[in-house]
């Protein structure tokens, strides 16, 4: 969702920004555009579309010179996907240019008092009155810094803002609140942007930004404020991971790279909280004592995030013997929930800049809750804003669909349920210990259903299935939580119209949708349900459903004699299923996207960091 690059430095500043705008692709995007300055005056360039549309028009960045600039990639909140909305956006009097990230809530208010003040706006966005606003205080200062600050001052909402002035051209000021943005210290220039992926290739030091930072840049100098205005010291943090992990790496998109990955992923996650055969949380604080007082646990998250807390429900509530619920970032805060000490809140968010599942956090946290939070992405907002943070070791995720961050996340509740369950006292020793060992080797096991042969087999039946227009998942138990994710990955990829239900729902109404050739995507791992689930089967088969099973190896035979086409997983621990479970799904929705000709990691209107509510 929107991305925003900056520059000054030695170097022509545009082929740096488009670079730049290139590895923020994957937020999701409808127009791009820049801004330099360039003999005496700031000229933006911005196009609708895909960023080569820019690209095109300014020759790869040679059409405009200059050392300094920003560039953005617009997610349309305000104002259709159009050129004119695109950013940056300039003030009507050509002073001040802006990019900017996030919502004005008051820009409605703001825009009536500037046109009162005389300004004219050429578009419908939110944007543009930030650049009026700054341009408005800045004609009674004539400083640049202090009418970005008045401006700020006025504004609500959430933002992260690059500005540039056309009468101080080496400065760059930013600025944020709610979402991201991070500054890079180069040796030969100094950049801000919305991801660490955008600046890599020039720097391996970072900041990340707090709520209320500022920093006024150059080439070659930095200051940094807090929200009170005071001059702040920023140490940088070192960027570790090669861009090789945010490039694709010789397959066809970061999808399929992203699944190939899991095995690592999950190991990097899992390996390091076992030692001695016991679960080790050394990152959190939650006491013997606190567990003991609980009363619930709420799970909070959104999209798939949100389907690895209705799997957590399962788990969590077997082992724990708490009350877990599962609930929508976007529905918490308005659902009343009832918080407190004995409440304590999970949060799940890959990004941990979520707007919703940010908002819902600090929510808990004000009512007196205790909240964890599960995040993959180091220093991010949630991660920061969390009594208690665990990591997911997935390295950059880039695809928009997410693949090896739910993974690592419910492995993450695997080891949260056995160490919860360990100090409550809720697990068998024998138990405890066989989790303990099929994580381990969880990614061992997911390797095998990477094997060419599985793959192929699951490309061949999305080759038969994907014409389809609608499919549901049907499952029970945790299958039912899993059927929620596959559903979703084959809707946001490959634009197929699908729903999952708990299988035994069917004939309390959604069967009354199958007819002749439907598919039906029936999950049936848990083997004490396989019997149930296979009745279920036998029912959409008898209306004309086409099935395409998955179920354990073991049942290779016994589905056979049903189904024709089933993909098969091992068997591991009962609770551990679901991590096996879901690489055939996020397979076989990958496979069916790519021959129905979709962008498989850039699906239309969806972006990877939901950064507005
Ligand atoms: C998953 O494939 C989606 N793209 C989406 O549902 C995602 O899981 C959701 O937006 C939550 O994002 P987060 O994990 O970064 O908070």
């Amino acid at each position: 969702m929107c991305g925003i690059v900056g520059y000054a430095g030695n170097a022509q500043a545009a082929p740096i920004l488009l670079d730049g705008l290139s590895k923020l692709e994957y937020r999701g995007y409808d127009s791009a555009g820049v801004c330099l300055y360039s003999e005496g005056t700031l000229k933006v360039a911005k196009a609708k579309g895909r960023l080569m549309n820019l690209s095109n028009m300014i020759d790869g960045g040679n059409a405009v010179s200059g050392t300094i600039g920003i560039g953005h990639t617009r997610w349309a909140t305000h104002g259709a996907p159009s050129d004119v909305n695109s950013h940056p956006h300039m003030a009507d009097g050509g002073k001040i240019v802006v990019v900017h990230n996030g919502i004005i809530e008051n820009y409605l208010q703001l825009k009536e008092r500037l046109i009162k003040a005389g300004k004219s706006f050429q578009s419908e966005t939110d944007t543009e009155v930030v650049a009026n606003l700054v341009e408005f205080y800045y004609e009674d200062s004539h400083d640049f810094l202090t009418a970005v600050r008045q401006a700020i001052s006025r504004i609500e909402g959430s933002y992260a803002l690059g500005l540039l002035c056309v009468d101080q051209p080496d400065t760059l000021i930013a600025v944020k609140k709610d979402s991201p943005l991070i500054f890079g210290f180069g040796s030969d220039g100094n950049f801000i942007a919305s991801d660490v992926p955008a600046i890599l290739s020039y720097t391996r030091e970072v900041s990340y930004l707090n709520d209320g930072d500022m920093v006024v840049f150059t080439k070659n100098s930095y200051r940094f404020y807090n929200a009170a205005g005071d001059e702040i010291e920023k140490t940088p943090e070192h960027i570790t991971w090669e861009i090789d992990a945010a490039e694709k790496g010789g397959y066809e998109h970061f999808m399929l790279k992203e699944i190939n990955e899991q095995p690592k992923a999950l190991r990097d996650t899992i390996s390091p909280r076992i030692k001695g055969g016991e679960v080790v949380l050394d990152d959190i604080k939650l006491t013997a004592d606190y567990l003991k007082g609980l009363k619930r646990i709420y799970v909070v998250a959104c999209g798939s995030a949100y389907y690895v807390g209705c799997v957590g429900k399962y788990i969590l509530e077997k082992t724990c013997r708490i009350p877990v619920e599962p609930i929508l970032a976007s529905e918490f805060r308005y659902a009343n929930p009832i918080l407190g000490e004995d409440t304590l809140v999970l949060i799940i968010s890959q990004s941990g800049e979520t707007a919703d599942t940010k908002s819902a956090l600090m929510e808990a946290k004000a009512q007196g809750s205790r909240t964890l939070a599960i995040v993959n992405v180091v220093g991010s907002a949630i991660a920061k804003a969390a009594d208690d943070v665990i990591y997911t070791w997935a390295g950059p995720e880039i695809a928009v669909a997410t693949t090896k961050a739910y993974s690592t996340q419910l492995s993450v509740i695997y080891l949260l349920a056995m160490y919860i369950a360990r100090q409550l006292g809720t697990v068998e020793q024998e138990e405890y210990a066989q989790v303990l060992r099929a994580l381990e080797e969880l990614p061992e096991q997911v390797m095998k259903i990477l094997a060419p042969e599985n793959i192929e087999q699951i490309q061949y039946y999305a080759s038969r299935c994907f014409s389809h227009k609608d499919a549901f998942f049907i499952g029970r138990n945790v299958d039912s939580a899993v059927g929620l994710e596959g559903s979703l990955k084959l809707k946001e990829i490959a634009y197929v119209h699908s729903e999952a239900y708990a299988a035994g729902e069917l004939k309390h109404g959604p069967i009354s949708l199958i007819e002749d050739g439907t598919l039906v995507v029936a999950l049936a791992t848990v083997p004490e349900l396989f019997d149930k689930t296979m009745s279920n089967i036998k029912e959409v088969r008898a209306r004309g459903a086409n099935v395409l099973a998955l179920t354990l190896d073991c049942f290779d035979e016994e589905i056979h004699k049903t189904v024709e086409r089933a993909m098969l997983v091992p068997q591991t621990h009962l609770l551990l299923q679901p991590s096996l479970t879901v690489v055939p799904l996020q397979i076989f929705s990958y496979y069916v996207a790519v021959m129905r000709g979709c962008d498989v990691d850039k699906p239309r209107n969806l972006a990877k960091s939901v950064t507005v509510e």
